[in-house]
């Protein structure tokens, strides 16, 4: 398995692209479903979980070919196989979203449960109770979801949760059902906003997308459209954060304000001067140390649970005592026995880490647990003392194009080395 090495102490300066943003990519790529016609997708992210995608839409009979800058042009037209396997589901939980448009637009589907994942249970009972709601008959037996449908039904939906990927499939479900459907206590994501734009543009009719309500009116086809995925918020907020915990300057290009206020406020709390302009953002810390900051996370406009281990990280070495509450997940503190081995001083009190920043930390071997908590160690290594080797890095590698590539443009000391194939040696690409 590839690893990371990162040897700290330098600030990060300098300017970097943000990619296509993959949690509203994945939706995208699943709404090809909905029509026969060809879709050409752009600024998809070179990630794993697409990676993992494409094959998924494959196995179906899906012909995808990949264009260069990463746009996908997919047709749908010759799909056969309305199935999704344990063995790609359980790589990727969104491949739960291909259940909503298959159902609409065949009226049939046989979807892998999606285990739960290191931060938590993960349950999908509210896409299910929803597209139940929506007329569709759904047995759940050795681990598959069985659905069928002759046509999807409009209803009125209350989401008992606010969930990003229950508001994206039942929305996607709703373009092709018969009637008016309502989404209440919608989920009001960016990446939500992406996918009914995308979804207008080939037909259907939604709407209060970014707000807590939303409704489609049913229609009765959908046709293939160019569209262009949405920046990654949460990727230009990780290294921002890298910026801030190294004293750094950094400009990030295609990405705009108005994806991450919450974030924005929490980094200029921490004694960050952020320029935003029309499509890009400049963080300067001028050498200083940050301060801690006391965060809760909350579905978007709260502060999004994706950037909580980053700024876990960042209270580690901050001024003063902070305190992160995890309200989404039930276990999204698996960075923090990682981080206590770098010398934080962090404990956990129920659902909050408090944090009493440190001086410094101190580089040693981490293992990533999941792909935010990955990104969280590779920050500290950043201003560890030290050399930092981050283990189990494909967590890394499903949400963040080309990490150690990017790192190294900001003057980070960063390189990867080659999992150990049984009769090699590893290898090192020499990145920086
Ligand atoms: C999406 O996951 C994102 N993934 C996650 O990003 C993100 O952390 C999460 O939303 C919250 O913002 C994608 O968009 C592909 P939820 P999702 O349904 O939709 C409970 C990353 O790092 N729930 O909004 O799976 C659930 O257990 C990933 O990029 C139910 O109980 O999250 C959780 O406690 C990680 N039943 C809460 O709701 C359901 O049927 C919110 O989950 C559905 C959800």
């Amino acid at each position: 398995m590839d690893r990371l090495l990162v040897k700290g102490g330098r600030p990060l300066s300098g300017e970097i692209s943000i990619s296509g943003a993959k949690n509203a990519a994945l939706p995208v790529l699943a709404a090809t479903l909905l029509t026969d016609e060809a879709m050409v997708i752009g600024n998809v992210p070179y990630l794993h979980d697409i990676t993992t995608t494409t094959e998924l839409l494959a196995r179906m009979g899906s012909r995808i070919t990949l264009h260069e800058q990463m746009r996908l042009e997919v047709d749908n037209s010759t799909l056969q196989h309305m199935y999704a396997p344990y063995e790609l589901v359980r790589t990727m939980r969104a491949s739960i979203l291909v259940l909503g448009p298959l159902l609409a637009r065949y009226g049939r589907a046989e979807v892998s449960l999606p285990g739960g994942c290191a931060i938590g249970p993960r349950p999908v009972d509210l896409h299910l109770r929803g597209l139940r709601a929506m007329g569709a008959e759904i047995e759940v037996e050795n681990g598959y979801i069985k659905a069928r449908a002759r046509r999807l039904r409009a209803a009125e939906l209350n989401l008992e949760l606010v969930t990003v990927t229950g508001t994206e499939n039942l929305m996607m479900a709703a373009t092709l059902a018969q009637g008016t459907t309502v989404l209440n206590n919608a989920a009001r994501e960016p990446e939500v906003i992406d996918l009914a734009d995308c979804l207008n543009a080939m037909g259907a009719r939604i709407d209060g997308a970014g707000g807590d309500r939303i409704v489609v009116q049913g229609v009765d086809s959908l046709h293939g459209i160019r569209h262009d995925i949405i920046p990654d918020r949460i990727e230009a907020g990780t290294y921002l954060v890298g910026a801030t915990m190294t004293g750094g300057r950094i400009l990030l290009r295609n990405i705009c304000a108005n994806l991450m206020q919450s974030v924005l406020a929490k980094l200029r709390e921490a004694g960050a001067e952020i320029l935003t302009r029309e499509n890009n953002l400049e963080l300067d810390m001028r050498g200083r140390k940050p301060r801690a900051v006391n965060v809760h996370t909350a579905p978007f406009p709260g502060f999004p649970t994706d950037m909580q281990a980053q700024f876990t990280a960042l209270n580690s070495i901050a001024e003063g005592t902070g305190a992160i509450t995890e309200q989404v997940f039930e276990n999204r503190f698996m960075h923090i026995q990682e981080l206590l081995r770098m010398g934080a001083n962090l404990r956990l009190e129920g659902n909050t880490a408090i944090s009493r920043g440190v001086p410094a930390l101190l580089g040693a071997p981490v293992m990533a647990t999941d792909l935010r908590a990955s990104a969280s160690l590779v920050l500290a290594g950043l201003v560890a003392h030290g050399e930092t080797q981050i283990n189990r890095i494909y967590h890394i590698d499903r949400g963040y194009e080309t990490i150690e590539e990017k790192l190294s443009l900001l003057g980070a000391r960063i390189q990867r080395i080659f999992g150990e194939t049984p009769g090699t040696r590893s290898r090192r690409r020499n990145i920086a």
